[in-house]
């Protein structure tokens, strides 16, 4: 009964589905997938989470910019309250004090020209691994996903896993997983019903029992990273966490903690690795289904670098490549409904009546869909970015990264880190599937959404 009375909408609540009885709207998630373009806002009940939906840039840039304050919490799930025993900094009100440490590491520790030497120096491992498959077919998931976390750990950590550290790559698989379990049906339903904890089986307990995993490992290694440390000289994100442990040990207030610590460095490591190694392994797909592209985008790297390594400057002297990066972050949506928000206050929109604490879903695919902005938007086009003199151009409503208070606080790296990679795969390797192999353009779909795998040749380039 309880569950019935919880389905009902809330007073001037937006429109949306008849809600089924017990479950909701939870199956039209997965029906309708992320097609609900046609109505800029609705809500759907989740198993009892009354849920708004925003669709289209008009919706999301009038919620997530111009009532930012108000749209920048995130849901308290049982499903993450029980991942997190009731910590992690994106629920609560522990996030600000964790996100403002997160963004001043990444500018001290992950930006700049020393940074862009780190990611320079991990292509060459990268590009190094990749080479000893000789031209022969592989599958780049593994390569891409130890090169890319290899950038957050130099933040987190300070240092590099190498390729062959199958602890940290099982950590990361099963990390990985979890992303994708986390947007089946019995997470929602585990969401819904939380005394399913005591059903044996289902997804749900995968999930549990990847997440006790992980957290087991990252405190192993955080301990191992900790034990050289100098207090207030930070070398790494661990470093300068502790020191603010320290700091507020008296403060009864405070959300910094050893739990919390855990909590932050599994998402920063899992945010930035899973989001742009999908980036770049669409990107690697993409140029080897459409061979044109890929050797406009090799003239203009051999033309601008003439052989030698990428530099700082050369981004901006590279407009096909950032239009081809730009038009695989738009149509590939790797983050298709970017991370669950709340409302922090009670809120008005368009006359609609949402209030505090409403989970609110940000559908980021209709955006780069949303033909109000683009045309011809289910072709995949990098001149779309470009004027009629090659330039680049931006446009208004490409959102890969959201927008407002909560927007990806890695864009800045994972921008660099897809220049770089990009660029000096396709300087040494022309990229081509096995003969006869026809890829699968339809993605898994998880909390992100990523190729299924492939198999590709990397065969080295005469220049
Ligand atoms: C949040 C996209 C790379 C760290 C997000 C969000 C999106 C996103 C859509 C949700 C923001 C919102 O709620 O409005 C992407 C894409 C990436 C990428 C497309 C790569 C192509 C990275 C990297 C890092 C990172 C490299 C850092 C290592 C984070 C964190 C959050 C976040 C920590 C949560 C922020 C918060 O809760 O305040 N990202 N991201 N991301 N991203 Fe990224």
């Amino acid at each position: 009964i309880r569950q019935l009375v919880k389905q009902r909408r809330p007073r001037g609540f937006p429109p949306g589905p008849t809600p089924l009885p017990m479950i909701g709207n939870i199956l039209s998630l997965w029906i309708n997938e992320y097609c609900h373009f046609i109505i800029q806002i609705f809500s759907l009940d989740l198993g009892g989470i009354s849920t708004v939906i925003l669709n289209g840039y008009d919706a999301i840039k009038e919620c997530l910019y111009h009532q930012s304050e108000v749209f920048a919490d995130r849901p308290s799930l049982p499903l993450f309250q029980k991942m997190t025993k009731m910590g992690g900094k994106c629920w609560g009100n522990s996030w600000i004090e964790h996100h403002k440490l997160a963004v001043n590491c990444f500018r001290f520790f992950g930006s700049g020209q020393r940074m862009f030497g780190r990611i320079s120096e991990e292509c060459l491992f990268f590009l190094h691994a990749i080479d000893q498959h000789q031209g022969k077919p592989f599958n780049p998931k593994h390569l891409v996903t130890n090169a890319v976390s290899n950038i957050t750990n130099l933040i987190i950590f300070g240092q590099r896993f190498t390729y062959d550290d199958s602890d940290f790559q099982h950590m990361i698989e099963i990390f990985s997983e979890n992303v994708e379990l986390a947007a089946s049906g019995w997470a929602f339903l585990y969401n819904a019903f939380p005394w399913m904890e005591y059903v044996p089986f289902g997804k749900h307990q995968k999930l549990f029992r990847n997440a006790n995993k992980v957290y087991d490992f990252l405190l192993q290694i955080i301990k191992r990273f900790s034990q050289d440390r100098v207090p207030q000289s930070p070398q790494h994100y661990i470093d300068a966490y502790l020191d603010e442990m320290e700091q507020s040990a008296t403060d009864k207030a405070t959300s910094f903690s050893q739990d919390n610590l855990i909590f932050s460095v599994g998402e920063l490591i899992i945010a930035g690795t899973e989001t742009t190694t999908n980036c770049l392994r669409w990107a690697m797909l993409y140029m080897a289904l459409y061979p044109r592209i890929q050797e406009k985008v090799q003239m203009e790297i051999d033309c601008i670098l003439n052989g030698r390594p990428p530099a700082l400057e050369d981004k901006q002297r590279m407009p096909y490549v950032e239009a081809v990066l730009h038009e695989v972050l738009r149509f590939c949506n790797v983050v298709p409904l970017g991370i669950f928000r709340a409302t922090s206050q009670d809120a008005v929109v368009r006359g609609y009546t949402i209030p505090r604490g409403t989970m609110v879903i940000t559908n980021l695919y209709s955006v780069h869909f949303d033909e109000k902005y683009w045309s011809d938007p289910s072709i995949f086009c990098p001149e779309r970015f470009l004027d009629c003199n090659g330039k680049f151009v931006r446009h208004e409503a490409f959102l890969p990264f959201s927008i407002g208070k909560r927007h990806c606080l890695g864009e800045q790296l994972a921008r660099l880190e897809m220049f770089l990679f990009f660029t000096t795969l396709l300087q040494r390797f022309h990229l081509q599937f096995p003969e006869g192999f026809i890829p699968s353009l339809s993605p898994k779909l998880g909390m992100t959404l990523q190729p299924r795998p492939y198999s590709i040749c990397a065969i080295r380039r005469q220049q």
